[in-house]
């Protein structure tokens, strides 16, 4: 789904514009919607990256940064964080050179569905919260498995919908009202937060998305689910 239906841009455009308009407060939110929970993931897609000593590391849809600044911590690799939102990526670079870790992470502006890297060449691709707003997720994810060498590792976190129908309640009324509630009280962009949460709620989570990875090739797919199954970190291997 598109950030706004009624207009005729592409879903692609409306997604750069979106996190162009929202990146001041985006880290702000974030925490907010996910009760904190958003360091400790960055933690655990960061522990689970470090298992294959990666030394090319890839974070599509890198955002303001976090991710790649966590997995900055492996020792001897080199991150790329990798975005179409210029704003974003602007703050993501400025928390890099408060860091000193101008030599460990770049941040570039790109695209997840025509990366411009060469095929086999990283050992690691992690994803945070980025799949659900690509265009066209199959491309977007072939596009990875192409830039991963054999046997590497993408490692997705994303929002998920809870399987257990009481948490899904819950997990409903916090998406359906405290979601667009923050939205409204923080956000310069009302519509941004009705969006988040919808394509949370469309997005094909759990066993649909493993079906998706093995069809575009993925092998030996495991998926854990955070936060009672609202979050969930698929790992899947070329
Ligand atoms: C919800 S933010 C996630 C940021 C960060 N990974 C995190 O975990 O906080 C989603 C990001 O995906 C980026 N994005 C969406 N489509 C993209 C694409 N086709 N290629 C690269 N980045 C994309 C957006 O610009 C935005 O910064």
């Amino acid at each position: 789904m598109k950030p706004n239906q009624k207009l005729g841009t592409s879903k692609k455009t409306q997604v750069e514009n979106m996190f162009n308009a929202i990146s001041i407060e985006y880290d702000f939110i974030n925490k907010l919607i996910t009760f904190g929970n958003d360091i400790k993931w960055r933690k655990k897609v960061y522990e689970i990256a470090k298992e294959s000593m990666p030394k090319r590391v890839l974070d599509i849809a890198t955002g303001t940064g976090d991710i790649a600044l966590e997995l900055a911590n492996i020792e001897g690799a080199k991150i790329i964080g990798l975005d179409i939102s210029e704003k974003m990526l602007d703050l993501g670079r400025q928390k890099i050179l408060k860091q000193n870790l101008s030599d460990k992470i770049d941040l570039i502006s790109g695209d997840a569905e025509s990366l411009a890297y060469s095929n086999n060449y990283f050992d690691v691709i992690t994803i945070g919260f980025g799949v659900r707003n690509f265009q066209n997720l199959i491309k977007g994810l072939d596009e990875s498995r192409r830039v991963l060498k054999e046997n590497g590792k993408l490692i997705i976190l994303e929002s998920s919908i809870p399987k257990n129908p009481i948490i899904r309640f819950f997990y409903f009324i916090i998406s359906k009202v405290y979601i667009p509630f923050l939205g409204l009280l923080f956000s310069k962009d009302k519509s941004a937060y009705n969006y988040l949460q919808k394509s949370a709620e469309k997005f094909p989570s759990g066993n649909k998305f493993v079906e998706i990875l093995k069809k575009c090739g993925f092998k030996n797919i495991k998926t854990t689910e955070q936060m009672l199954g609202a979050t969930s970190i698929y790992i899947a291997q070329k």
